[in-house]
């Protein structure tokens, strides 16, 4: 009798990464992990740590947020990683690049960017997914220059998260 396991064979897992900054992460970022985990068996959440960067959370504020926000979707890992993520990509075994566009001008930096990666690690493919219309204006930079004056930022992060953006500007919503 023939027998095939197929469960938990890594080696035929597909592993994709959905790297970025994620300062914070918005309702755009959490969309795109959504529909990317149904692309790959496993989607690891990259949070480049990048110290020359000055950012509004450390990578492990970032980490526990993002893992908080997709504690959900069981095959979704969170992991901060320095470096160059083709480097990253290779030793955790991930040849899918999840990248998300919203507009005409973050394709032309994406498409430069990923066949550099593409140079340097040729098995890997980047998927690029289009944002959902109603977050195509949406990037983490919009939600801190709202933030920073006390402005409305619930329709573009989880509720969860708010408290913790306007702590960090010392606005006191309450
Ligand atoms: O959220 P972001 O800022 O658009 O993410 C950019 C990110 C983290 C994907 C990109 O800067 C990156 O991959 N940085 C790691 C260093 C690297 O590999 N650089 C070469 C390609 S930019």
């Amino acid at each position: 009798m023939r027998m095939f396991f197929c469960a938990g064979n890594e080696e035929n897992m597909k592993k994709a990464i959905y790297p970025g900054s994620f300062d914070p992460i918005t309702f755009g970022h959490l969309d795109i992990i959504t529909r990317a985990s149904k692309l790959a068996d496993e989607l690891v959440i990259g949070v480049l740590n990048n110290s020359a960067k000055s950012s509004l959370f450390s990578v492990d504020e970032r980490v526990t947020m993002i893992e908080e926000m997709t504690k959900d979707i069981p095959n979704v890992k969170v992991a901060s990683f320095d470096g160059l993520l083709v480097d990253y990509m290779r030793e955790i075994g991930a040849t899918i690049n999840v990248r998300g566009l919203r507009a005409v001008t973050d394709f032309e930096y994406e498409l430069q960017i990923d066949q550099a990666n593409h140079v340097q690690y040729p098995e890997m493919e980047t998927i690029f997914l289009t944002s959902a219309v109603k977050y195509s204006y949406l990037s983490s930079t919009v939600v801190k220059e709202f933030a920073s004056y006390g402005g409305d930022i619930s329709k573009f992060v989880p509720k969860q998260i708010i408290d913790k953006i306007y702590e960090k500007y010392n606005i006191n919503k309450e």
